[in-house]
């Protein structure tokens, strides 16, 4: 077996410490608003069924809120809701006018229609960023509410000064909460070069060999291994799975999609998991509510 000499030392993309500073500007925000005697933003939070994931997510969002001074409500229902007596709770909370943003956390159960679900929240409370309007407004000039994964993603960009501009940019998975969303911002607002992979793609490895920025949300961890990254490419991890074994303390580990201590060396940035772009889909979270609230009630 031949060792290949690695001369790259790779940027560790922080985005525990991007989102605390981020925080740290809406708890500002937030400040000021009270002492103006403005409206203090307001997030609901629809919580169907007892799967751990979506718990652990859910407590994160909590903790977020509270963390900056926010408002919220946290709204629980049995598995067995029907879906039509969900969509009534929606409409509740879409009347509602002290509340000014909501999710709803995904996955629902089986026999609830996650599209029915998001297109029954008004777009201007859709502080996911899951609804049609929201995802047809990144190609217009003034979004509304940017789907708040990849609006994570494209922060923790900026805020580390990396260019996206004529860069070959492969994002792996297409699905409509991050990898779709994210290959049209990254087109409109990043004016990068975008080649979309899923399931079927054939040859993987041929195209994410040539990104400059390879982004991967996927759910597989392992999917990318060192082979297929290309020496000094910026790789953005998104992927979120929760694998279970005895060997983890709590019993359970987030893992992403790359496997980051092969790849990494070859990695001119790269981003953690956990600790990469989780945190920063909260913080988007929270920018939406702000802006919600703003647009609501200047
Ligand atoms: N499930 C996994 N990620 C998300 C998210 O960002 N928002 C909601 N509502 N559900 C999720």
């Amino acid at each position: 077996m031949t060792q290949d000499l690695q001369t790259t030392t790779y940027t560790l993309i922080d985005g525990k410490k991007v989102s605390s500073d981020i925080k740290d500007e809406i708890a500002a925000k937030v400040a000021e608003r009270k002492q103006l005697g403005k409206k203090i933003p307001h997030l609901a939070i629809i919580l169907v069924g007892d799967d751990g994931a979506s718990q652990t997510y859910v407590d994160n969002k909590v903790k977020a809120c509270k963390s900056v001074g926010f408002h919220y409500t946290m709204m629980r229902f049995a598995d067995t809701i029907s879906e039509e007596r969900l969509m009534k709770h929606i409409d509740h909370v879409n009347n509602d006018d002290d509340v000014d943003g909501f999710i709803v956390q995904l996955p629902l159960p089986a026999h609830i229609s996650v599209e029915n679900i998001t297109e029954k929240i008004r777009s201007d409370k859709d502080v996911d960023g899951f609804t049609n309007h929201n995802f047809g407004s990144i190609i217009s000039k003034s979004p509304l509410l940017l789907p708040a994964t990849p609006y994570g993603v494209m922060e923790l960009l900026r805020r580390y000064g990396i260019e996206t501009e004529g860069k070959h940019a492969v994002v792996v998975g297409a699905s409509r909460i991050a990898g779709a969303p994210l290959s049209m911002m990254l087109t409109e607002q990043g004016r990068a070069t975008v080649t979309i992979c899923h399931k079927f793609t054939k040859d993987l490895p041929a195209y994410t060999r040539s990104a400059d920025i390879l982004l991967t949300a996927v759910g597989k961890p392992g999917l990318i291994t060192a082979d297929m990254v290309k020496e000094g490419a910026i790789v953005i991890d998104i992927g979120t799975t929760r694998v279970e074994g005895p060997e983890y303390p709590k019993g359970w580990a987030i893992k992403g999609d790359v496997d980051f201590k092969n790849v990494a060396p070859k990695a001119s940035y790269i981003t953690p998991v956990p600790g990469g772009v989780g945190p920063m889909t909260i913080v988007s979270l929270l920018l939406n509510t702000l802006r919600a609230t703003e647009l609501r009630h200047p």
